[in-house]
């Protein structure tokens, strides 16, 4: 599936990188002023980097294009940059994980701020199977059929879904954000995420970051939009992290059995109900 071998531990799917490094990620120390961005993969995580980023900022636009979103915001499992660098950050630290509560490091919930996303899960089958045609660390030769199957399965790197999903919406202290939410109604969400960190934006500012953080904005925007990786091998020529962006790219993919599947596992699976715009989708699919 990926150049990296793939385990269970606690019935999750987990690449290599990620199941050899969990005592030391358990044992990482958290600081009271930490943010922690958390979600199942392809469900948003670098768009609410950015919002995370330009409201501890304060519309700092400037600074933004400074540094590249990896750098700003960096990526807990992955080996790079890696533990040591993160441990040594001295200014507010804002981190991108893709782990399950359970793996996470004590006292996250109990010491710092915790934002998780969570994205229509045809959607996130749609992303996620473009992406590893995207990324040279990934080995999956299947099709989208072959992928929805796994999928299906919780079989996927950081699956099961619903578990994911799960874990974290049961937990009181952590800030959920909904993708489709962002998409449908951007303002509101980032006002409460702004009163989540402790920020008391102004109206024009939230505009501001709504235009800033669109879809086509970050998608040439060299700081965030990963063209980079091309150049460093990781993903191959031929595509874009930043893909469609939109709410309901599922209809150009699925079949009705599998489309019927994921419902079964959204009302029989997750714990709570949430509302993922599935009648919604946006202009112009295809
Ligand atoms: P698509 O593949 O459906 O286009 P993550 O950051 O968790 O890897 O998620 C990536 C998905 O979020 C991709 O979905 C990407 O296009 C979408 N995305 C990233 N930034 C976005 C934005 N500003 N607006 C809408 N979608 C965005």
């Amino acid at each position: 599936f990926t150049k990296h071998k793939i385990f269970t531990c606690n019935n999750f799917y987990l690449p290599e990188f990620v199941a050899k490094s969990l005592e030391k990620f358990k044992q990482f120390q958290v600081r009271q002023d930490d943010i922690w961005i958390v979600s199942f993969p392809k469900s948003g995580t670098t768009w609410v980097q950015e919002l995370v980023y330009l409201i501890e900022n304060e519309c700092d636009f400037k600074k933004a294009t400074q540094d590249s979103i990896e750098n700003r915001s960096p990526f807990f499992d992955y080996p790079s940059p890696g533990l040591k660098h993160i441990e040594n950050i001295k200014t507010k630290r804002i981190i991108k994980t893709h782990l399950p509560y359970c793996f996470l490091p004590d006292e996250v919930e109990k010491k710092a701020k915790v934002i998780y996303i969570v994205r229509n899960p045809k959607d996130v089958t749609v992303s996620y199977y473009h992406f590893t045609n995207l990324s040279t660390q990934a080995q999956f030769t299947g099709n989208f059929y072959d992928f929805t199957k796994l999928f299906i399965e919780g079989k996927v790197p950081y699956g099961p879904w619903w578990s994911h999903v799960n874990d974290y919406l049961a937990k009181k202290d952590v800030h959920l954000i909904n993708y489709e939410d962002l998409h449908t109604r951007p303002f509101e969400v980032i006002k409460e995420l702004s009163k989540y960190l402790g920020k008391n934006l102004s109206d024009d500012q939230i505009k501001s970051i709504i235009d800033w953080c669109s879809f086509d904005n970050m998608k040439k925007n060299p700081a965030v939009n990963y063209e980079w990786y091309k150049e460093l091998g990781l993903y191959k020529k031929n595509g874009h992290f930043f893909r469609k962006g939109k709410i309901g790219d599922w209809l150009n993919h699925f079949a009705v059995d599998d489309s019927q599947k994921i419902d079964d596992i959204v009302e029989k699976k997750l714990q709570k109900k949430l509302d993922f715009n599935y009648g919604i989708c946006n202009e112009d699919l295809n």
